[in-house]
């Protein structure tokens, strides 16, 4: 595609307040698809490897600058932070831009809007090597939209040619009538822009002086074609691709839209996906071919599923790694590992540090954390399993409690292979069972049991002979006891 140091320059503006989303969080930190809207555009410049990389940054600076620093470092880029003190306009933000770059810097200079999230690279290249190719001063991304609303307008001539860009405050009703848009990513001779924004700083005065008192990057556009310079303009044949976020409804219609995109990607790549209207997707979930997902499923934050997996219906999982041929169903999850085979729910939660082995199972109504159970091992019914190590083969009886808080600090619980756990016990950690131990229905076992002992921890029963017609005459079990004992009489003299 493009030739490698093409673009000098990229500059993504985010430090706007985002006043429409009504937020105490930096608009451009809201996520879509499991990543903040700065991100999206910030990978999406990258893509391109420009020299300088420059993220202007303003409203809530100390967070969207701290939040650069981790995508920059998992990225391995260099993210350079312009700060624009006050939020004066998207022109205003390009001068913050070109300050913080080395004094001199020429070349081209690309400007995208970290509210425009699903921009890709591919676009954005195809924009670049356009402006190139034509030799224009400046060239702007629009596309014709069925709602311009809100929008800047792409204002041409008679023969076609781009003569400017409107706001759409600032539009009178005709120019409302334009569905061609700005998307407000543009490509710039970095000595145009820079001579143009010096112009409009020096037209305006001072600060306020314009209807909302901003310096419009868009104006740049209107000043160099003023000055015969060319200018032109590449339409995105897909909207979608250049839908700004402004408001929390614009938020959700883009995200419906990737999450549709997502899905169809996993579609065309083998997975199965019942209902697609139900199921969402972070955008860095992993999918194998054959996977199958049930209507109501989330997948987010990194999850891998492995071949042929069978996720949902009803299902969330976060950072969790699904292997080959395993069934989640109903389950909430949470950085868990579930090995090939393995079968979780219906109803179970998993929390962060479990690893369910391969065909080990973890069934109704159980929680675990911090849990390692080995191959084959069996959770199945109403248990909490906390810091634990459940051996392979091992089956735990329904009911049981991992007992591993004193209240101070955790304990660990440790039970070997093939061990066969009663139904309702207490493993009071630290506690060991060793290989092949059996322990007795209802029993609290607070001492480690010896491989191949049984355990029994629990009172001996005793049964009161008569106790309830003595003690609790004419009541309906008194009654039932006494025809219950006629009945054995009867049987009795039959004989
Ligand atoms: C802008 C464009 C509009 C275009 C639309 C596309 C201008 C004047 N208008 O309008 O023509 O159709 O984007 O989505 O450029 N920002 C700063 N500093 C500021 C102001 C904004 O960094 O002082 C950043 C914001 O964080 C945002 C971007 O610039 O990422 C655009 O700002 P926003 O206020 O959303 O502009 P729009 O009204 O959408
Ligand atoms: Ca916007």
């Amino acid at each position: 595609m493009l030739p490698a140091g093409s673009l000098t320059t990229a500059v993504v503006l985010a430090a706007g307040e985002g006043t429409r989303m009504n937020s105490a969080i930096p608009k451009v930190l809201h996520p879509l698809a499991g990543r903040p809207l700065v991100e999206h555009a910030v990978r999406a410049a990258a893509g391109l490897a420009p020299e300088h990389l420059v993220v202007v940054v303003g409203h809530g600076r100390d967070v969207v600058d701290a939040y650069l620093r981790t995508v920059a470092a998992v990225l391995g880029l260099d993210v350079r932070a312009a700060v624009q003190a006050r939020q004066r306009g998207t022109g205003d933000a390009v001068c913050a831009a070109l300050g913080a770059l080395p004094a001199g810097t020429s070349g081209t200079v690309l400007v995208s809007c970290a509210d425009v999230p699903l921009l890709d690279t591919g676009t954005l290249g195809e924009l670049v090597a356009e402006h190139h190719r034509a030799g224009h001063a400046v060239t702007v991304l629009t596309a014709v939209v069925d709602d311009p609303t809100g929008y800047g307008r792409v204002l041409r001539d008679h023969s076609g040619a781009v003569t400017g860009i409107v706001e759409h405050r600032d539009a009178t009703a005709a120019q409302h009538t334009i569905h061609e848009i700005n998307s407000g990513v543009f490509v710039f001779d970095a000595g145009v822009l820079h001579e143009a924004l010096g112009r409009l700083r020096r037209a305006m005065g001072p600060p306020n002086s314009q209807s909302q008192g901003e310096l419009y990057l868009t104006d740049v556009l209107g000043i160099v074609r003023a000055e015969g310079l060319p200018v032109g303009a590449r339409q995105c044949a897909d909207p979608w691709l250049v839908a700004g976020v402004n408001d929390r409804v614009q938020l959700a219609a883009v995200g419906a839209e990737l999450n549709r995109r997502l899905l169809e990607h996993w579609m065309r790549a083998g997975v199965t996906v019942v209902d697609p209207a139900s199921v969402w997707l972070d955008i860095d979930v992993q999918l194998a071919p054959d996977v199958t997902l049930y209507p109501g499923v989330q997948l987010y934050a990194g999850t891998v599923v492995g071949p042929g997996a069978v996720i949902g219906p009803d299902s969330t999982l976060s950072s969790c790694t699904v292997g080959a041929g395993a069934t989640v169903v109903r389950t909430h999850a949470l950085g868990a590992v579930v090995a090939d085979g393995a079968q979780i729910g219906p109803f179970a939660y998993l929390r962060p540090g479990s690893r369910v082995g391969e065909r080990a199972k973890v069934g109704t109504f159980v929680e675990t954390k911090n849990a390692q159970l080995g191959p084959g091992a069996k959770v199945p019914h109403l248990s909490y399993v906390g810091d634990a190590t459940i051996g392979e083969g091992t089956n735990i009886g329904a009911a049981t409690v991992f007992v591993n808080y004193d209240g101070v600090t955790k304990h660990r619980t440790t039970v070997g292979a093939h061990a066969r756990t009663g139904a309702d016990n207490m493993f009071v950690a630290p506690v060991t069972i060793g290989d092949g131990a059996y322990t007795a229905a209802g029993s609290v076992i607070t001492q480690d049991v010896p491989p191949g002992a049984l355990a029994v921890a629990r009172g001996r029963q005793r049964n009161v002979e008569g106790w309830v017609s003595r003690r609790r005459p004419g009541t309906p079990a008194a009654q039932a006891a006494q025809q219950a004992q006629r009945g054995h009489g009867d049987q009795t003299r039959q004989e």
